[in-house]
C-alpha cells in the first residue's frame, strides 16, 4: 500500500516560462497582482524537502515534471533538466520512497499553444514523445500518472475560460478531451512497455454531487447530468474505451478509444468535496453549483464542504473500472491545523474501511507536503503538512504531520494483513 503526499512542479517550484506565467502576467488570477514566482523555493530546497518524507511515515511521493523546462522547444529536450529529474528519482530511491510521477499537471510550454494545443490532433504525438523521453530518463519509476484531472482542465480551460487556454466552447473542450484521452492511451502504452514494466493511470478529480432541493426532480436530473459529465464519463471511458461526454444545453461528444482499458494500469481518484446543484432553466446556464455546510462544520479556506462520506461514494464508482484504485489526492486548505487533523482522520477511516471490505485500494496521497501556489487562488490556501513562510521559505512542521505518520502505520498495516491473509489462502489452496 502506497502511503504518501502529492505535489506538482509549478505549485512548489514555480520558476518556469509556461502558460501559467503568461496567465499571471495578464492578471487573470483571483488576486490580480499574484505571481507564482519561485513558489515555495523548492528548486533550491528539493533535497531537504524530500528528506521530510520518511519523517512523516511516507513510503511514496507523487510529484510532477515541468514540461516547459524539459522540452523548451518542440522536440528539443534540455539535458540538464532531464538530469535533475534523474537525480530527484535517485534520491527518492535512496530514501526508499516509491516515486509516482505525473507528466501533465495543468502547465504547458508556450510552444504547445502556438502549435494549436490540445485541439491539434498532433498533440497526441507530442505527448507520446514526452512520455518516451521522460520514461527513458527515469527507468526506475514504476508508477506514472499521465494526466492530472483532464475533466477539470477542459472544463476550466476550454469551457469556462478561467485557466489557460481561456476558451469558452463545448466543441473545443470536447476536441481537447478526445486528444487528451488519446494522449493518455499512447503515453500509458509507451510507459508500460518499458523494460522492467511500469503502470500508468489518470488522476481523475471526482466530486460527490447532491441536489440543492432534495425534493426537486429537476435538481436531481441536474445531479445526474453533472455526475455523468464530471465523474462517470472517465470511469466509463477507462472501463469500456467508449467516451460519452455531454451536458444539457452545452453539447455532446461521442468517441471511442478501444485501447484505454487495456493500457491503463490503475485508476487515480482526487477527492476533495461535495457540491450541491440547483436547476435554473434554459436558455443560458442550466444550473448553478454551491458548496453548502449542512452540518455546520465550516467550509475550508477554499470554500469547499468537508464531506468524508463523499470519498466512500466516489470510491464505489471508481471501483466500477475494475482497476486498482489509488487515491492520488485528498486534502484540505485550512489555517487551523486541528481541522486538518480531523479531516485526515475521517478520510483515512474511509480508506481503512474499504481495505477491510476487500476493495482494491493500493494507495493514498495527501495533498500536500507543503503549503503551495494554489493556481487562481495564489498562496492564501494552506494545504501543507508543513507550513511555508513565504518571506524566508522556511518550513515548519504542523502537528498533522505526526498524525499522518500514525494513520499511515495503521492503514498500511491493514493492507499488509490483508495481503498476508490472501497469500495464506493461496498457499493452503483455499
Ligand atoms: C487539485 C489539483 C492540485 C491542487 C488541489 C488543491 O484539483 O490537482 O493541483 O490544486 O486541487
Amino acid at each position: 500500500m502506497l502511503w504518501g503526499v502529492a505535489t506538482s512542479a509549478y505549485q512548489i517550484e514555480g520558476a518556469a516560462e509556461n502558460d501559467w506565467t503568461e496567465w499571471e502576467r495578464q492578471a487573470k488570477l483571483h488576486s490580480s497582482d499574484s505571481r507564482c514566482g519561485k513558489a515555495t523555493g523548492h528548486t533550491e530546497k528539493w533535497r531537504s524537502d524530500l528528506s521530510l518524507l520518511p519523517t512523516i511515515g511516507a513510503n511514496a511521493y507523487r510529484y510532477s515534471i515541468e514540461w516547459s523546462r524539459l522540452e523548451p522547444r518542440p522536440g528539443e529536450f534540455d539535458e540538464a533538466a532531464l538530469e535533475l529529474e534523474r537525480e530527484r528519482a535517485g534520491y527518492l530511491e535512496q530514501l526508499s520512497i516509491h516515486p509516482v510521477v505525473t507528466l501533465h499537471h495543468y502547465t504547458h510550454p508556450l510552444w504547445f499553444w502556438r502549435e494549436g494545443g490540445w485541439e491539434n490532433p498532433r498533440s497526441v504525438d507530442w505527448f507520446r514523445r514526452l512520455a518516451e523521453r521522460v520514461g527513458a530518463a527515469l527507468p526506475g519509476v514504476r508508477t506514472w500518472v499521465t494526466l492530472n484531472e483532464p475533466i477539470v482542465f477542459v472544463l476550466g480551460g476550454y469551457l469556462g475560460g478561467m485557466i489557460p487556454p481561456g476558451q469558452k466552447s463545448f466543441a473545443s473542450a470536447a476536441r481537447a478531451l478526445e486528444h487528451l484521452l488519446r494522449a493518455h492511451a499512447e503515453a500509458a502504452a509507451v510507459l508500460s512497455a518499458r523494460p522492467g514494466g511500469a503502470r500508468a493511470g489518470i488522476a481523475h478529480n471526482m466530486l460527490d454531487f447532491a441536489p440543492d432541493r432534495a425534493d426537486s426532480v429537476l435538481d436531481r436530473k441536474l445531479v445526474d447530468a453533472g455526475e455523468r459529465l464530471y465523474n462517470r464519463s472517465v470511469v466509463e471511458a477507462l472501463s469500456t474505451g467508449d467516451v460519452r461526454w455531454s451536458f444539457p444545453g452545452e453539447g455532446k461528444a461521442v468517441f471511442s478509444i478501444p485501447d484505454l482499458p487495456r493500457v491503463t494500469g490503475f485508476f487515480g481518484v482526487n477527492y476533495y468535496s461535495r457540491v450541491h446543484l440547483r436547476f435554473r432553466g434554459l436558455p443560458g446556464a442550466v444550473g448553478e453549483f454551491f458548496y453548502r455546510d449542512p452540518r455546520g462544520r465550516g467550509l475550508t479556506d477554499t470554500g469547499w464542504e468537508i464531506h468524508p462520506e463523499g470519498l466512500d461514494r466516489v470510491l464505489r464508482d471508481a471501483a466500477k473500472t475494475g482497476l486498482p484504485i489509488i487515491v492520488t489526492e485528498n486534502g484540505i486548505a485550512t489555517g487551523n491545523d486541528r481541522h486538518r487533523r480531523t479531516f485526515l482522520h475521517e478520510h483515512a477511516l474511509i480508506v481503512g474501511h474499504y481495505l477491510d471490505a476487500g476493495m482494491p485500494i493500493e494507495g493514498y496521497f495527501y495533498w500536500s507536503l507543503l503549503d503551495n501556489f494554489e493556481w487562481l487562488e495564489g498562496f492564501r490556501p494552506r494545504f501543507g503538512l508543513f507550513e511555508v513562510d513565504y518571506a524566508t521559505f522556511a518550513r515548519r512542521r504542523r502537528p498533522s504531520a505526526d498524525l499522518f505518520a500514525s494513520l499511515g502505520r495503521s492503514v498500511t498495516g491493514k493492507a499488509s494483513a490483508r495481503r498476508d491473509a490472501a497469500n495464506g489462502r493461496r498457499l493452503s489452496g483455499l
